[in-house]
Order: C-alpha cells, then sequence, then structure tokens
C-alpha cells in the first residue's frame, strides 16, 4: 500500500491546504495528515479543535485520515508506515526551506518528499494570513471552508 503524510500546523486549515490534500488523495492509497503538537507555539485553535475540523472537511475522502504527532515527522511516519511526504510548495520563497527539511528526512530515514504545485488560486495563502486578515473582519469566506470560516468568527473578536 502506498502511504502518504500531509504535515503541517493546520492552524487552521485552509482551502490551500485542502486541494494538496485532495489531490495527494488521488495518487496514493492512503493520505494521513499529521497535525504537529508544537508545546513551545500556542496556536488560535487547540490541536484537538484542529483535528476536528480536518476530519470533517476530509470527510468525503474515503483514504484520508487524521492524526496529530509530536517530535520528529520522520518518527511519525515510520509509526504510520509511510514512506513519502507531500508539501504543497507556494512560491519559490518556500523551497529553501523545504529543500532543506527534504534533504534532512530523506538523510534521517530515508523519507521521501514530493513537492506539490499550490493551485494558483491559493498561491497567497496561508493560515496566518487568514487568521490576521479574519481578526480584523475581512472575508476569509474563499479562502477557507465554511466550519473554518464560522469557528474564526466564533474565536476572533476584532480588536477595538
Ligand atoms: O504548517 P507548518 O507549520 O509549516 O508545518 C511545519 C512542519 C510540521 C512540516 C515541520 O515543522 C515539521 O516537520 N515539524 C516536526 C519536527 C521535525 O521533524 N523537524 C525536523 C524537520 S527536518
Amino acid at each position: 500500500m502506498r502511504r502518504a503524510v500531509c504535515p503541517g500546523s493546520f492552524d487552521p486549515v485552509t482551502n490551500g491546504h485542502l486541494d494538496i490534500i485532495g489531490r495527494a488523495s488521488r495518487l496514493f492509497d492512503e493520505v494521513i495528515v499529521g497535525v504537529l503538537i508544537n508545546q513551545s507555539k500556542s496556536g488560535l485553535f487547540s490541536v484537538e479543535e484542529r483535528i476536528d475540523m480536518l476530519r470533517e472537511v476530509t470527510a468525503s475522502y474515503d483514504n484520508v485520515r487524521v492524526e496529530s504527532f509530536r517530535g520528529l515527522l520522520v518518527d511519525f511516519c515510520r509509526a504510520q508506515r509511510a514512506t513519502v511526504l507531500i508539501k504543497g510548495l507556494r512560491a519559490v520563497s518556500d523551497f529553501d526551506y523545504e529543500l532543506q527539511m527534504a534533504q534532512m528526512n530523506i538523510g534521517l530515514a530515508g523519507v521521501e518528499t514530493l513537492f506539490m504545485p499550490t493551485n494558483p488560486l491559493y498561491s497567497f495563502l496561508s493560515s496566518s494570513l487568514v487568521k490576521d486578515v479574519a481578526k480584523w473582519g475581512g472575508d476569509v469566506t474563499p479562502h477557507v471552508p465554511d466550519l473554518v470560516h464560522e469557528a474564526l468568527k466564533a474565536r476572533l473578536v476584532p480588536p477595538a
């Protein structure tokens, strides 16, 4: 079985993430979305909330499951018996750091990284940008699933 991991913070999941997950699900038998538990960085949403949102928005994909992980990504891949990582590349600016991580991960554990060009519709999109726009009352409906939009509205009160 060909298994791939789509890792990230997903705080929160955007349409850009979903596009990559959906495309990966057509290339692999199973895709595991790995949500990083980062104790040194508190997010807007808890890891449980991020997972719940991801599970809802990927529910239509039979071969996608969502799990959390802490520690090294390659250890998570090994535990999940996945040999491939899928990373979306939005722009050249993503490439330097992603290349470093890909080379480290193959050296650490032989885990391959496949880069998938982001759909141009989402090439400017990031969770941080979405949160900033939503915080100030901007319209993020084209950029996130509806349930994420609702969660953002409930969580973010525009500063006075
Ligand atoms: O969505 P993000 O925050 O850009 O995702 C970054 C992520 C989770 C892919 C990266 O931080 C990661 O792999 N963290 C796990 C720790 C690890 O394995 N570090 C070494 C990477 S070579």
